[in-house]
């Protein structure tokens, strides 16, 4: 095996910038506050971050609408703050990939404001503009966060299209100057230092050229109030069918793998940068070599809970079907960020959620392949459900509300919680560092960009965790650390063992020895997601491990792998020594 990249050796940790530190006390975080914060991700143990967007942007939503592709939002700081921010990063070892966001500009970038000026502006072809047709829209396409995926602009009497917000025109990528003109901006980072790139929702870049319509009889917030009443599996199936023939002409079109290949040759002029891609589909690995480095285990999160049983059958699948790509596709795993509930939320029972949460960092950081975490979750920060529409900055939270409310005519209480259950806001609260008002993200008296969740009142904060050393924050400290020591569980083949068990997930990571001077290793993994003890018993060559890491306490350094007790939501790793 090849030596492996520092991104297949990573623990990405995802930045949300307006939420993270807040270094002027205005209520949104910032650069600065990102800065004075470095010593505590050094701290916690990650290896690199994954910055969501910090380009100038209206934050019509959040950021993934840029108005410049090569400057600093001045609510976050300057460019220099930037440089600051990404010296300090690499002087302690920490990598740093932005945010790209390809399918789309805001409507306030210029070069949409030119391309919306005249039907003859060079940059017209810059953006997808069609004429309506009888007196409507050019086709029946919805945009994702609803209403129709075109927008009328009077002043040239066409429309253009939006696959998200119509505050998100869509950029035409059949056109070359499109092309140019973002890989200049991709090398302008690159050239500055930086690692490497998450690129947003690629699976929407192209459309079909043809526009044609798609065949659902309903509309969008039908389909969505079908699918929120659904009667069964089956009848999921089958409106989850009906939302892939909605949008079928929307996304993962022809084009993308070579747009994704001249990408990739842009990025390996440099030395060692990484792309890795909002998306699950496997083929975005080319051969191996040519297009994105990673892409994310999505179907890992798509379950209400994560069984064994689950999870081993998604490891199965996924760690098979990339092995047939090619031996360089590497996994990804993730279980949330700044889309999708918290994981103690998302995942816990609401009786055991911190004992769940510490099995699913563990899970984690012992599965094959580069975790990426999301900020906050180290402390257990929960979703917090918004009490009022004015206080919701996620459009799509207002959108719901107002389709619940005034296009279904259900009842106000009704439509703010359906909306806040979609608002993405939910889990982008300001981070929570001490037990202080505004959980000391900003000083007291301060109105945050989103109000606080008042759980940092009741230990979510990372001051009272540092001091508690059986905290979650210190559980995260102590498992990034042994990852890092344990060269089986970076880089370590994976074997699932006792596949029939309910309750537990036991699994092998085994390294070879390698030509680079690495040592072979090989760990048992057993995560007990049960509130049950078991004794287990593993029919191995070799009989002892020397314990690495049990969140129970035990006796004595080595334990017998033929009778293996193990307690209720234990983590136990062990290294086979003989
Ligand atoms: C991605 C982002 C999401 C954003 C969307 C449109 O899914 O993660 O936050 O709203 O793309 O840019
Ligand atoms: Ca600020």
């Amino acid at each position: 095996m090849a030596e492996l990249k520092w991104w297949q050796k990573a623990v990405f940790y995802q930045i949300y910038p307006r939420s993270f530190a807040d270094g002027n006390g205005d209520g949104i975080g910032d650069l600065r506050g990102m800065i004075q914060r470095l010593d505590y991700l050094q701290d916690l143990g990650i290896d690199a971050i994954w910055l969501s967007p910090h380009y100038p942007s209206p934050q019509f939503d959040c950021g993934y609408d840029i108005a410049d592709y090569t400057d600093v939002a001045p609510e976050y700081g300057t460019l220099d703050d930037f440089r600051e921010f990404l010296d300090g990063a690499h002087q302690r070892g920490i990598r740093v990939i932005l945010d790209l966001v390809l399918n789309h500009t805001s409507h306030l970038h210029r070069w949409f404001i030119e391309s919306s000026s005249s039907r003859d502006n060079p940059k017209r072809d810059w953006y997808i503009w069609r004429d309506g047709r009888d007196g409507g829209p050019p086709n029946n396409w919805y945009s994702t966060f609803g209403g129709s995926a075109w927008e009328y602009d009077a002043r040239t009497d066409q429309y253009y299209y939006h696959f998200f917000f119509k505050q998100q025109p869509d950029l035409n990528w059949r056109n070359p100057e499109v092309r140019q003109a973002i890989w200049d901006a991709v090398r302008f980072w690159l050239d500055m230092g930086v690692d490497g790139f998450r690129l947003d929702a690629i699976g929407t870049i192209f459309e079909h050229p043809d526009l044609p319509d798609h065949p659902v009889q309903k509309s969008l917030v039908e389909l969505g109030a079908a699918m929120e009443f659904a009667s069964g599996p089956a009848d999921r199936e089958k409106l989850s069918k009906e939302w892939e023939a909605m949008f079928a002409y929307q996304v993962e079109q022809p084009g993308m793998h070579e747009l994704m290949q001249e990408l990739r040759s842009v990025i390996d002029e440099y030395d060692d940068r990484v792309l890795v891609g909002e998306n699950e589909e496997i083929v975005y690995h080319g051969n191996g070599q040519n297009e994105l480095h990673m892409v994310f285990n999505f179907p890992l999160m798509k379950t209400k809970q994560l069984t064994p049983d689950w999870i081993r059958a998604n490891q199965q699948q996924r760690l098979a079907e990339l092995a047939a790509v090619s031996p360089e596709a590497w996994p990804c795993n993730t279980l949330g960020n700044h889309d999708s509930p918290r994981v103690e939320s998302r995942y816990g029972d609401g009786a055991h959620d911190d004992e769940l949460a510490r099995l699913h960092l563990a899970q984690m950081l012992t599965l094959r392949g580069t975790p990426f975490l999301y900020n906050g979750e180290e402390i257990g920060m929960t979703d917090l459900e918004l009490q009022d529409i004015s206080q919701f900055r996620d459009l799509m939270g207002v959108w719901v509300y107002h389709a619940v409310r005034d296009d279904l005519k259900l009842p106000a209480e009704l439509a703010l919680q359906r909306a806040a259950e979609a608002s993405r806001d939910r889990a982008r609260t300001p981070l929570q560092w001490v037990n202080a008002p505004n959980g000391g993200f900003s000083p007291a008296g301060v109105e945050t960009w989103l109000p606080v969740n008042p759980n940092y009142a009741v230990g979510v904060n990372v001051a009272d965790q540092e001091d508690d050393p059986h905290s979650l924050l210190n559980f995260y400290r102590q498992m990034l650390r042994l990852r890092k020591q344990t060269p089986a569980l970076i880089s370590g083949y994976y074997t699932s063992l006792h596949e029939e068990a309910a309750d537990y997930l036991a699994f092998l990571r085994h390294v070879d020895a390698d030509p680079f001077g690495g040592a072979g290793q090989t760990c048992l993994v057993a995560l007990n997601f049960s509130e049950h003890s078991h004794t287990l018993s593993f029919n191995l060559k070799t009989r002892v491990a020397r314990r690495r890491f049990s969140s129970s306490g035990r006796d004595g350094a080595t334990d017998d792998m033929s009778r293996l007790d193990i307690g209720p939501f234990e983590a136990y790793v062990g290294e086979l020594i003989s």
